[in-house]
C-alpha cells in the first residue's frame, strides 16, 4: 500500500504523514530529507550552488558510495535554509533524482509506506493507493517557517520567510525534472484553518471509509 503526500514547503506534509504512519503502522519517508541529505553532504565535499555544474563526475562518485541509512547529520543540520536552498538546485539533476527514486521504489516494495514530498503522486508513484495535495495560504506557511527557525515573528522576518517559501515554490514548480504539480486524480487539502489533529482524522477517515 502506497500512500502519497505533495505539496510545497511548510504545507504540513511531513507532520501529517509522520503522525499517520504512526496510526496506521505504517513506514514514513520523508523524500524531502533524502535531497537535504544529498545537499549536506555535497556542502561538507566544498560542492556547492556556484561550482556544482563544474563537479558533475565528483556528484556521481560521492552518491555511488553513498547508503541514506548511514547519514550521521542531525535534523538542524539538514532543515537549514542553506542544505534546502542547494536541496532544490539538486533536485534538478538527473543522477541525484535517481539516487533519491531507486531508494524510495526500493523501501517501498517491502513495507506499506507513507511517502511525502513534491513529485511522488506524479513520477514516482503515479499508481499510489491514495495521493494527497496539501495547500496552505502563504503567510500561514511563513508563520510556521519562522517558528521552525525559532526566529521572532517581526513583519521583516515574516516577509523574509515568505520569500524564501515562494522562492522555492517557483523552482520545484518550474524546473524540467519531476516539478511540483498537482496531478488530475488528487485529493486537495487546504490546512490552512484546519488543526493537526483535524488533518490526521479527515485523511483516516478518507482512507479507511
Ligand atoms: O520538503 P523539503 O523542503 O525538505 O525538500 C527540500 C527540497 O527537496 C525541495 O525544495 C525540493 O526541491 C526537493 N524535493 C524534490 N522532490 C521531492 C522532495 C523534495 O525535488 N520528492
Amino acid at each position: 500500500m502506497i500512500i502519497a503526500i505533495d505539496g510545497g514547503a511548510c504545507t504540513g506534509k511531513s507532520t501529517i504523514a509522520k503522525l499517520l504512519a504512526e496510526r496506521m503502522d505504517y513506514l514514513h519517508i520523508n523524500s524531502g530529507m533524502f535531497f537535504r541529505q544529498i545537499s549536506w553532504l555535497m556542502l561538507s565535499n566544498n560542492i556547492n550552488a556556484d561550482n556544482y555544474t563544474l563537479n558533475l563526475n565528483k556528484i556521481k562518485c560521492i552518491l555511488e558510495r553513498y547508503t541514506f541509512s548511514s547519514n550521521s547529520m542531525t535534523d538542524k543540520e539538514l532543515k537549514s535554509q542553506a542544505v534546502g536552498d542547494f536541496g532544490s538546485i539538486l533536485a534538478q539533476i538527473p543522477i541525484v533524482r535517481k539516487k533519491v527514486s531507486d531508494e524510495l521504489h526500493s523501501v517501498a516494495s517491502q513495507k506499506n509506506v507513507i511517502i511525502d514530498g513534491r513529485d511522488i503522486g506524479t513520477t514516482e508513484f503515479p499508481n499510489a493507493d491514495f495521493k494527497f495535495y496539501f495547500i496552505v495560504d502563504i503567510q500561514e506557511r511563513a508563520k510556521r517557517l519562522a517558528k521552525e527557525r525559532m526566529y521572532d515573528e517581526t513583519e521583516e522576518n515574516l516577509r523574509k520567510c515568505q520569500d524564501e517559501l515562494l522562492k522555492r515554490d517557483y523552482e520545484d514548480m518550474h524546473r524540467k525534472i519531476s516539478p511540483l504539480r498537482k496531478a488530475s486524480d488528487v485529493i486537495e487539502i487546504d490546512g490552512t484553518n484546519m488543526s493537526i489533529n483535524e488533518i490526521v482524522n479527515q485523511l483516516c477517515k478518507i482512507i479507511c471509509d
